[in-house]
């Protein structure tokens, strides 16, 4: 009687009590740390305060020449995008702020010449607009509003029967431009229609992103669970053979197991083909190196080669296994998570600046193909040190390793990771700032590389909200209360089941086909995929 009345009480104060957790019972910051929440929200204003003086309604700060660039429509990406984050770190002023900017933006056509990325919008915008709704209490219904009229335009991009949308739009047609897309761009949308319909109650957005998905699920894969980079959007196969976790497929994958957290779905294809992904990746992509004994998810070519290859975008893997080996009770999984975590880790701990590298490369015992260039003398120098080498030099202030490192914070209860974040905070304040704000890293191994003259909207949404929530009480914005979209906007997910299962789904026969695979160049620096 009294046991089931505790229980009540608990289950009353923290409805994830019930179900899968997680994060680690009881977690709580230790007080030495508390001045690091304060430092990540500093980086915040500081870079706020600059952005508002140089370009406030434009997409993104230029922080170096203190002035702007609209490589997002125009619509003020860095305003959207930034707006959960400021909720979430009480800057109710600034938010509100905000609030009125967005509930005026004009999403009827694009404020640039360029054509809108049904990806970037919906991660960014309809992701900023839809969490800063449910953060803040429902407060704000014009928020769900403009969400739904920017989603009513993009929704252009699935024609006729097709169930692939096309990347593109060009707004004053309503007409979607061809091209060949891949399944990073047709594949994360899931999360944020998926919510755009739970508020508007037209459930067309669920369904046309959800079946986008099923589609790439259902498709022959090189790998079991592990589909192609490249779609067709007009005939919905696959271009090429090209397996990676890294940019052009990593969010696809990464959704599938949070679609299956945040709609507690019965239809099992989500959770299925996640945990096929992750089997294959472990039976075919694991890979150590020969220096250090590291671990990575290598890449997987058109030719069936392994290339041994590492990204900084690719790096979320950590965070996104330890989620979906809590959920799936797999410790196999979680273990492999950790390592993985370490190895993304060590990017960071070896350069001159602290911060990791775009892009990397690593020698392991089946050998040292990258699909590149050979490894040049400096750089197998710098291996024979750190287990790694650099491919792509530049930070452009991504969030993926610090991403996992709250993961693996929230999950394990290890400080180490709450040193690893002040560390990179430190860092950040000492190599990133230019006159007003903070800018983004030519060379991370070199601290007289120079600056970078933008800060993607992602710094505010990502980098700050990941640090801030590294140090701040764990019960706000758990885990078990929330499920991060791609651009770290929380949506509130149902209580968790009491357990999440699936079952591997066996390969169908697969052969390449040719068409023209949409480059990911590693220095594409502007690339958010
Ligand atoms: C937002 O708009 C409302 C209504 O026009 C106004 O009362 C409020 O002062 C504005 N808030 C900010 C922070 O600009
Ligand atoms: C639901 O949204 C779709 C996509 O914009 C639209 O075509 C459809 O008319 C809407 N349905 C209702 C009932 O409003
Ligand atoms: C955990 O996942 C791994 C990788 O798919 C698998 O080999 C293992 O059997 C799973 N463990 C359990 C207990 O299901
Ligand atoms: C890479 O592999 C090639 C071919 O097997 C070999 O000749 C070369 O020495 C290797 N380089 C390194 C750094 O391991």
């Amino acid at each position: 009687m009294r046991l089931s009345c505790t229980l009540l009480l608990l289950g009353l104060s923290s409805p994830s009590w019930a179900g899968v957790t997680v994060q680690k019972a009881g977690l709580s910051v230790p007080q030495k740390y508390a001045h690091r929440r304060d430092q990540a929200k500093t980086l915040f204003t500081t870079s706020y305060t600059s952005y508002k003086k140089f370009a406030f309604g434009h997409d993104d700060l230029s922080p170096v020449s203190e002035g702007f660039s609209d490589g997002r429509n125009g619509w003020g990406a860095s305003i959207v995008d930034a707006m959960p984050t400021m909720f979430v770190m009480g800057l109710e002023n600034i938010f509100e702020e905000a609030v009125n900017f967005s509930s005026k933006i004009d999403f009827s056509k694009s404020q640039t010449s360029d054509t809108v990325s049904i990806f970037e919008t919906t991660i960014r915008y309809i992701g900023g607009l839809l969490s800063s709704y449910e953060l803040s209490g429902e407060k704000y219904p014009i928020l769900v509003t403009k969400a739904k009229e920017v989603a009513d335009k993009m929704a252009f991009g699935w024609v006729g029967s097709n169930e692939m949308p096309y990347g593109f739009i060009d707004f004053s047609t309503n007409t979607p431009t061809i091209g060949t897309s891949n399944i990073a761009e047709a594949g994360t949308l899931s999360l944020e229609w998926f919510t755009l319909s739970k508020y508007t109650g037209n459930t067309t957005y669920a369904d046309l992103t959800a079946k986008s998905v099923k589609h790439i699920a259902n498709l022959a894969a090189p790998l079991p669970g592990l589909a192609a980079q490249g779609i067709d959007p007009t005939t919905g196969s696959a271009v090429g053979g090209y397996v990676t976790w890294g940019g052009g497929s990593d969010s696809y994958l990464e959704y599938l197991i949070k679609y299956a957290r945040l709609t507690n779905t019965a239809d099992s294809i989500f959770i299925d083909t996640w945990k096929t992904a992750v089997d294959s990746s472990i039976r075919t992509l694991l890979k150590r190196s020969t220096v250090g004994n590291h671990l990575y998810l290598a890449d997987f070519d058109d030719s069936r080669q392994i290339r041994h290859v590492g990204s900084h975008l690719a790096c979320f893997h950590a965070g996104n296994w330890l989620l979906g080996g809590k959920l799936l009770g797999n410790q196999t999984i979680i273990d492999i998570a950790l390592e993985l975590n370490e190895g993304c880790w060590n990017t960071y701990a070896s350069t001159a600046t602290k911060i990791g590298p775009e892009a990397f490369a690593f020698v392991s015992s089946d050998g040292n193909f990258t699909g590149g260039n050979a490894i040049s003398a400096d750089q197998l120098k710098f291996y024979n040190k750190h287990g790694f080498y650099i491919t792509s030099s530049a930070y452009i202030m991504r969030p993926e390793v610090l991403e996992s490192n709250f993961h693996a914070w929230r999950v394990t209860g290890d400080t180490k990771y709450l040193d690893r974040a002040g560390a990179a905070i430190d860092s950040f304040n000492t190599f990133l700032r230019a006159t007003t704000a903070f800018a983004a890293l030519n060379d991370v191994n070199n601290i007289n590389g120079g600056l970078i003259d933008d800060m993607q909207s992602f710094w505010f949404a990502e980098v700050l909200k990941y640090l801030y929530l590294t140090f701040d009480d764990p019960k706000h914005i758990s885990l078990d209360d929330y499920v991060f979209n791609t651009e770290c906007q929380p949506f509130r997910a149902p209580p968790a089941l009491d357990s999440y299962s699936g079952k591997l789904v066996p390969a169908k026969p697969f052969t390449v086909q040719s068409g023209s695979l949409p480059q990911i160049s590693p220095n594409a620096v502007s690339l958010k995929l």
